[in-house]
């Protein structure tokens, strides 16, 4: 990816060690959109860097029953998603009605600082010691269902798992792609990058396994994986806290506390936070980069018809018979 100081190290393809190298050369690899190489790992593309960090949570990481793994696929409400559920399960820790609100984390903190990433920590910190976090541990990820560590798929630990609609989030990735790598996508067409994410070929694509795998895994096993959108938590925020807690077994949450995480949470409130605005991530990232819209539908104003048209046909042609309905 690009040499700016911002981009994380997880993009970068540095550090590795030779076993890592030898299997990284023996897979498929591309030129990609938004990186100069990508790799494909048991059916996703990935930089050799967040390659490292998810073979090494595959071997290291493991689950403990009362764990909560939030997963996502980048850009579709990650940051949010993380802020709601630290919030949630930290309320008795940390009210967030009362007058000592004040002093929440995530009013001084960004929500990826108060949540692991499991692969960002794995390749940064191949060491990282996940045991010594307070229980229940929450953390993230963007791996797939397919490629998740062993004991993640077989402890009864909860995963919440928050999909959105593919065009926003293409627009998202897309903007995203341009304030963390000016050079390598000032002159990137969009058209492009609309045929490499309707291919599958970019940073952690295809989209649609991604999703689909976890759709049918909360199916099939709806007490360990709950599905949820950035939509619905857009049009019923609160209604959905209410879903996530009921999954996660959090106890009575009172209405009054309910209110009180979707206002502190809301895009109005951590984007206008001076940490969210000034702040750097400890990989040197700007917290800001996570916030720009907050939007359903804002594709429009990026996209051209005919482009969200080649988007709305893989939606349909992958999603077809799936039970999964991405309307416009
Ligand atoms: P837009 O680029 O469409 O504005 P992620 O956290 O997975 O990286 O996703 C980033 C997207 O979520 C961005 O979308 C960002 O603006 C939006 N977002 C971040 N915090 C949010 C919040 N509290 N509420 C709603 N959307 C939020």
């Amino acid at each position: 990816m690009s040499s700016s100081s911002s981009v994380p190290d997880y993009l970068r393809d540095e550090n590795l060690t030779q076993k890592t190298k030898d299997l990284i050369s023996s897979l498929p690899s591309e030129k990609g959109w938004l990186v100069c190489q990508m790799y494909q790992f048991q059916g996703r593309w990935h930089t050799q860097a967040l390659l490292k960090g998810i073979l090494t949570c595959q071997k290291q990481f493991e689950a403990k029953d009362s764990d909560i793994i939030l997963v996502t696929n980048p850009k579709s409400g990650t940051t949010w998603l993380k802020a709601l559920v630290f919030a949630l399960i930290n309320r008795h820790k940390f009210p967030v009605y009362s007058s000592s609100s004040g002093e929440h984390p995530l009013l001084v903190t960004n929500p990826h600082s108060l949540v692991p990433f499991l692969e960002g920590v794995y390749y940064e910190s191949p060491d990282f010691d996940f045991s010594q976090l307070s229980s229940p541990r929450l953390m993230n990820t963007h791996i797939s269902h397919l490629s998740l560590p062993e004991s993640v798929k077989s402890s009864p630990c909860k995963i919440v798992y928050c999909c959105r609609k593919p065009k926003d989030m293409f627009v998202s990735l897309w903007h995203f792609g341009k304030k963390l790598a000016p050079e390598e996508t000032a002159d990137y067409p969009i058209e492009k990058a609309v045929e490499a994410f309707c291919q599958g070929k970019f940073i952690g694509g295809p989209f649609w396994d991604h999703v689909l795998e976890y759709w049918y895994a909360s199916l099939e096993n709806p007490n360990k994986v709950l599905f949820v959108s950035y939509e619905e938590l857009k049009k019923k925020t609160g209604d959905t806290i209410k879903r996530i807690a009921e999954f996660l077994g959090c106890g009575f949450v009172g209405e009054e506390e309910v209110r009180a995480i979707v206002k502190l949470c809301s895009f109005e409130s951590l984007s206008s936070l001076e940490v969210n605005r000034e702040g750097k991530l400890p990989s040197g990232m700007e917290t800001r980069a996570f916030f720009r819209k907050g939007e359903v539908g804002g594709w429009r104003d990026t996209l051209t018809e005919s482009l969200a048209e080649v988007i709305d046909r893989t939606i349909e042609e992958k999603f077809q018979g799936s039970g999964l309905k991405f309307s416009c």
